[in-house]
């Protein structure tokens, strides 16, 4: 499918890659005016987003998530045909019904399951993955995937295994019990978990953040605390940020964009415990192209941007392209929400690559039905 990808000489005289326009399988929108300050960032570099669930209270309900839809609708820039795509919380508490109310009613077109405590406000997720067997067994049933933050939650286990002992005692386990669930194991930091990925593909899937190619565990402390890198699952030893690489460029179809952008104020971040999560919506697609022209991979990153994803959730993909060009560009170190502010990732920073143009779709989608 990359051979739809077109290499150009651009006036400036640098290479220029033409892909059709990206979909981010994991974004963090907030709501407010957090909403309206991050949403032109990634309305401007991808066709649809699937939308987190975790506000707070969480988008546990159809109601609140048509609801919040319509909020990100009336946020976006004028001009833009930015298609908010929709996930629900699972909680212990969620009935099967409710999930599937939404799934039918084109509201959401998937589940995210937090295991309780696991990272930003997934304080009311899941206690006990087995006890909500009827509602994943129900999602198997219609089709619906299931999203996975994919990491242990005891506090005594080290920081830096929870994904690991995530995969070993709960994951492993749930694709046993539930062998016809599709899942998608969100923002994939392991050579370990990308061979569990590829073992269980084409129903498993893995999505890959552009920090998690860019930084490794050091680069949190390098020349001091670095509170804007520090996300969950936290970034690995460098042999995973390589594994990482390798799979994001492979072509694999199980592997495809989830940036993961997760925006706070940055008085919530510089502070004695900083929240996790990093604002990477701003520089994402510039990023992964700068990793794939590393890595010698650009005919690849058509299958991993707008691709692999779509066939993943049953989408088409976008009709319309952006052209992606090695030119420098800079994005500005942070950007305002009302009286804070909130740091961009790589902000301030020679970027290799910049988004030249993107040409928006060329059919219509009733927004009220979903995607057909
Ligand atoms: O670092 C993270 N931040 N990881 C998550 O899983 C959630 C996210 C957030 O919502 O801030
Ligand atoms: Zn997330």
């Amino acid at each position: 499918m990359s051979s739809n990808a077109l290499f150009d000489t651009v006036p400036s005289g640098g290479a220029a890659l033409t892909i059709r326009r990206p979909d981010d399988w994991h974004v963090h929108l907030r709501d407010g005016a957090m909403l309206a300050a991050v949403l032109p960032y990634t309305a401007a570099q991808f066709a649809r987003g699937l939308i987190m669930p975790n506000l707070v209270p969480p988008v546990t309900s159809v109601a609140a998530a048509a609801a919040y839809r319509e909020r990100i609708l009336a946020a976006r820039p004028s001009g833009s045909d930015f298609l908010p795509l929709m996930t629900c919380y699972l909680t212990d508490h969620i009935a099967p019904d409710e999930v599937e109310k939404g799934h039918a009613e084109g509201v959401w077109i998937a589940a995210k399951l937090y295991p309780a405590g696991a990272t930003t406000n997934a304080h009311h997720g899941v206690t006990d993955i087995p006890g909500i067997a009827p509602v994943l067994e129900r999602m198997e049933k219609i089709g619906m995937p299931l999203l996975i933050h994919g990491e242990a939650t005891d506090p005594a286990v080290d920081i830096f295994d929870r994904e690991a002992v995530f995969m070993d005692q709960s994951l492993l386990p749930l694709l046993k019990r539930h062998p016809g669930l599709k899942v998608v194991i969100e923002h994939v930091t392991t050579a370990e978990t990308l061979d569990i990925v590829r073992a269980n593909a084409p129903r498993v899937a893995g999505t890959i953040t552009p920090h998690h190619l860019m930084i490794n565990r050091t680069s949190i402390f390098q020349g001091g605390l670095r509170p804007h890198l520090y996300c969950l699952p936290v970034a690995k030893r460098e042999r995973h940020r390589l594994a990482l690489r390798k799979a994001a460029t492979s072509g694999e179809g199980c592997f495809f964009i989830g940036t993961d952008t997760a925006p706070h104020a940055r008085g919530a971040k510089e502070s004695a415990c900083g929240c996790a999560g990093v604002f990477v919506g701003a520089t994402a697609l510039q990023s992964y192209a700068q990793v794939f022209d590393e890595e010698g991979a650009l005919d690849h990153l058509e299958a991993f941007a707008s691709l692999n994803g779509a066939r993943f959730y049953g989408l088409v993909p976008n009709a319309g392209t952006v052209m992606i060009e090695k030119r420098k560009s800079r994005v500005a170190a942070s950007i305002a929400v009302g009286d804070q502010e909130v740091v961009v990732f790589r902000g301030d920073e020679d970027l290799a690559w910049s988004i030249a143009e993107a040409k928006p779709r060329r059919w219509s989608i009733d927004l009220r039905r979903g995607f057909v």
